[in-house]
């Protein structure tokens, strides 16, 4: 059996509780949902409600009507951006961006708007003095990374946000790394806009994501359409969250969604990140004592994501190694996120990530170990 160590990427397998949920709600319930009054509809709405009630409560946002639910982290990051930024706005974004947000800003760039980045340090913490200064000039956003799906380098985002706060600049947090792994209040944080992807750590299928806007941020919807309220009016709806809803919503991944979070509840998120936390440990314990390894080390961990090169040898070989001598599932290359990897001076070729999950055990993380000591002896063995 594949021993699957890609989950910064999507988590598998899925806790039990989600195909079933996902089955239920394709085979006995099977309506669109907000769309009509008969029962059925009415249980698909019932589903979606129960969910965006799970989601508010696990990120501590206010109002369950103030979950949107999205395709994936990327839609909701780009709604984000292209709905709050206009022409010659600033925008300040952290040297750990994805192409998520680099994308959608480029593209924005295009209309005048202009993207600075604030550096951070070669171990992935934002340069907050930097910050503070860039933060002199008009801005009219900050956006940053809660955790590097490089190497799961975690931001200070207490620290983020009072500089944010001092000077009334809406913060863009995006959680698609942590979200279910690490333990945070949108609410307490104040935070101006959450993405999220459903299909990571939060153990959902892929197809769901979450955003969170908070109310006094005037955020333009990026597709207008039928949301089943107010049919009568050719305008968009107003309100959260039919203004970001236009069509049929992804009713089996909204309620697999909610079974991930069931489970996350059940087990306490507390402990799956150590869970987590420590499977990194021992991963970064083993490869440190291997000859020629280098590993892309965070000063503070969010997630279990371990980055690593080793000298001479190229990512993408090393992966392909894994999976094809051993059966093993790993990521190689920029992982989406060039500026990271330049961050972490390791553009362009990227690292090896390994990035473990609930469900893995010690003893995955020492079939690893061993099947990668392995290779780096055997590579040893042919250059003698
Ligand atoms: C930090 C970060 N942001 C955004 C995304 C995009 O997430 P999604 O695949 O849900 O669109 C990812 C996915 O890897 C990510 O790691």
């Amino acid at each position: 059996m594949t021993l699957y160590l890609d989950n910064a990427a999507t988590t598998y397998p899925k806790p039990p509780g989600v195909c079933g949920a996902m089955r239920r709600a394709l085979e006995d319930v099977g309506a669109s949902p907000g769309r009509a009054a008969h029962r059925l509809a009415r249980e698909a709405s019932a589903i979606v409600a129960a969910s965006r009630v799970k989601v508010a409560r696990l990120l501590g946002i206010p109002n369950a009507q103030q979950v949107i639910f999205t395709k994936n982290a990327t839609e909701s990051i780009n709604i984000a951006l292209k709905g709050w930024l206009r022409p010659g706005d600033r925008v300040l974004i952290s040297g750990l961006e994805h192409n998520a947000v680099l994308r959608p800003l480029r593209r924005l760039s295009a209309v005048g708007v202009q993207a600075e980045i604030v550096p951070c340090e070669p171990n992935g913490e934002i340069d907050l003095q930097a910050l503070g200064v860039a933060l002199r000039k008009p801005v009219r956003l900050v956006a940053v990374t809660h955790a590097s799906n490089v190497n799961g380098a975690l931001q200070p985002v207490s620290d983020i946000l009072a500089l944010c706060n001092e000077q009334g600049i809406p913060l863009l947090l995006d959680a698609a790394q942590t979200a279910g792994i690490q333990s945070f209040s949108v609410q307490d944080w104040n935070l101006g806009m959450l993405a999220c992807s459903g299909h990571k750590a939060l153990l959902g299928p892929p197809g769901v994501g979450i955003l969170y806007v908070r109310p006094d941020l005037d955020v333009l919807p990026l597709m207008e359409g039928g949301t089943g309220s107010r049919s009568e009016d050719d305008h968009q709806p107003g309100f959260v969250p039919d203004r970001y809803e236009s069509g049929t919503l992804n009713l089996p991944g909204i309620a697999g969604l909610a079974a991930g979070i069931d489970f996350i509840v059940d087990k306490g998120p507390t402990t799956l990140c150590e869970h987590e936390l420590e499977l990194a440990g021992i991963l970064e314990d083993g490869l440190a004592a291997m000859s020629g390894v280098k590993l892309c080390r965070p000063r503070k961990r969010g997630t279990g994501a371990v980055s690593f090169n080793v000298n001479g040898l190229n990512p993408h070989d090393l992966a392909h190694m894994l999976d094809e001598a051993f059966d093993i599932a790993v990521r190689p290359g920029l992982h989406c996120a060039p500026l990271a990897h330049k961050t972490f001076g390791t553009f362009p070729e990227g690292t090896v990530r390994v990035s473990p999950g609930f469900s893995n055990s010690h003893e995955d993380m020492d079939y690893f170990l061993k099947s990668f000591q392995d290779i780096i002896s055997r590579r040893t063995r042919s250059r003698r």
